[in-house]
C-alpha cells in the first residue's frame, strides 16, 4: 500500500488509536485497515464497553478514539463525554450504524469531533482520523502548557478528574523600582510566550506615563486604558474587547495613554488599572503587566492582586539595594516567597553603568 510518511519530505507523527466496539469483528477489521498504514497509526488499545473504554483510553493515553454507539454498559455517548473530561487530549471519532441526526448531535455535545457511518470506506476512517488528529491540536499543545505551569495555577476540570485546566484570571505584575532594567522585554516576552503555548493571555502597558509597550510591538492603536476610565464602574467585556489591541503575532495588548497628560489623568483616577483588572481577568488565564518604576497606592494595590511578582534587578549596586528594600516590603505585607519570582538581567552585559554588585544569594 501507498506509504504516505514517504510522500512529504517531513515526517508524520503517529498518530495513537484506541478501538471501542463490542464486536470482536469489527474492531479487528478497523485495526487491520490501521495496519496497512502501520508508519501513520498505531492502536494501542482496545476495549469492548464504556467503562472499559474509559479505562484504557486513561492507561494508553490515545490521540484518537473510534468510538461505537450501542454497547453493554455504558454507551459511546456517555464514554465520549467521560473521556473528553478525562483525557481532553484524546479526540473522539464516533463509528455507527446509527444515522439519525439526533445521535450524531448528542455526540457532538458529548466532545465527539466527528461521526463516521459503518461500514467504513478506509480512505474516509484514515482522511477522518487525520483531520480530527489535527483539529484537536490547539487542545494537545494547551494541556502540554498547562502541565509546564505550577500546580496550585491548575484546577481539575471535574472533581472526578484528574485531568486540568487553568484556573482563570493570574495577573502577573513585571516589576523594578529602578527604571531601564528590562521590565517591558520581560513582561512582553512572558506574555508572548504564554500566549505561544496556547494560554488566553492579555498583556496590560500600567506604566502610565511613560509606557512603551506600543513602541515594543510597534502597535499603533487609536484605543487605550484612557478610553476606559470614566466607564470602570460599568465596564462590560464587550466594550473591554474594543478597546483592547492585537499584535499581529495574536497577543492582545492593553496600551497604555500615547500622551503624558493623558496618563497624569488616568492616574487621578483611584487604582484604575486594580479596578479594570478585577474587572476583565477571569476573561483571561493570564493577565501579564507592565509597570512602572514608582511606588504608589496603586502599585500596592496590583501587587495585592498579583498570583506572581516579577521583581527585576541589574547587577549593579543601585539596583541590588532597591531590590532589598522591595523584598523587606513584601516580607512586611506577608507575601509568600512563592509569590515573588526574582530576575536578575543584563548579567552579561558590561555596558552597565554604576559599581557592580556581589550577590549573596542568601540574602534573597
Ligand atoms: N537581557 C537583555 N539583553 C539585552 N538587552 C536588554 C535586555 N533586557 C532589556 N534590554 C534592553 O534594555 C533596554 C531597556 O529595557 P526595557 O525597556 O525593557 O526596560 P524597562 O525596565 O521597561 O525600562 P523603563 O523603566 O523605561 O520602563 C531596551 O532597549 C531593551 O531592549
Ligand atoms: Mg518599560
Amino acid at each position: 500500500m501507498f506509504n504516505k510518511k514517504s510522500a512529504g519530505n517531513e515526517p508524520r507523527d503517529v498518530i495513537k488509536v484506541v478501538i471501542v466496539d463490542d464486536i470482536p469483528d469489527t474492531r479487528e477489521n478497523i485495526k487491520k485497515l490501521l495496519a496497512f498504514e502501520e508508519q501513520e497509526f498505531r492502536v494501542v488499545g482496545t476495549a469492548g464497553t464504556g467503562t472499559e473504554a474509559v479505562r484504557v483510553v486513561q492507561e494508553t493515553q490515545p490521540d484518537v478514539v473510534i468510538m461505537d454507539i450501542n454497547m453493554p454498559d455504558m454507551d459511546g455517548i456517555q464514554a465520549t463525554s467521560q473521556i473528553s473530561k478525562v483525557v481532553p487530549t484524546a479526540a473522539v471519532i464516533i463509528m455507527s450504524v446509527q444515522q439519525d441526526s439526533d445521535y450524531f448531535r448528542k455526540a457532538m455535545l458529548a466532545g465527539a469531533r466527528n461521526y463516521l457511518i459503518k461500514p467504513v470506506d478506509p480512505d474516509e476512517l484514515y482522511g477522518t482520523i487525520r483531520a480530527v488528529y489535527k483539529q484537536h491540536e490547539i487542545i494537545r499543545r494547551q494541556q502540554a502548557a498547562i502541565q509546564s505551569v505550577p500546580t496550585d495555577m491548575r484546577v481539575a476540570s471535574s472533581p472526578e478528574t484528574d485531568a486540568y485546566a487553568l484556573r482563570a484570571g493570574h495577573i502577573v505584575v513585571v516589576y523594578s523600582p529602578q527604571g531601564g532594567v528590562g521590565c517591558t522585554t520581560i513582561a512582553t516576552n512572558i506574555a508572548t510566550g504564554l500566549m505561544k503555548k496556547g494560554i488566553r493571555v492579555l498583556l496590560v502597558d500600567a506604566n502610565l506615563q511613560f509606557g512603551d509597550v506600543g513602541v515594543f510591538l510597534k502597535l499603533q492603536s487609536q484605543s487605550n486604558i484612557y478610553d476606559l476610565v470614566d466607564k470602570i464602574d460599568d465596564l462590560d467585556i464587550e466594550f473591554f474587547d474594543s478597546v483592547v489591541s492585537s499584535h499581529e503575532s495574536g497577543l492582545k495588548v492593553l496600551l497604555g495613554p500615547p500622551r503624558l497628560e493623558l496618563g497624569l489623568e488616568v492616574e487621578q483616577t483611584p487604582n484604575a488599572v486594580g479596578r479594570i483588572l478585577e474587572k476583565i481577568a477571569q476573561n483571561y488565564d493570564f493577565v501579564v503587566v507592565d509597570t512602572a518604576c514608582h511606588l504608589n497606592e496603586a502599585q500596592l494595590a496590583l501587587f495585592d492582586m498579583a498570583a506572581k511578582v516579577v521583581l527585576v534587578a541589574t547587577p549593579t549596586l543601585a539596583s541590588i539595594k532597591n531590590t532589598r528594600f522591595m523584598l523587606d516590603l513584601f516580607d512586611k505585607l506577608n507575601y509568600t516567597p512563592a509569590k515573588i519570582t526574582f530576575v536578575l538581567n543584563r548579567v552579561e552585559d558590561d555596558r552597565q553603568r554604576g559599581p557592580r554588585a556581589t550577590i549573596e544569594t542568601e540574602t534573597f
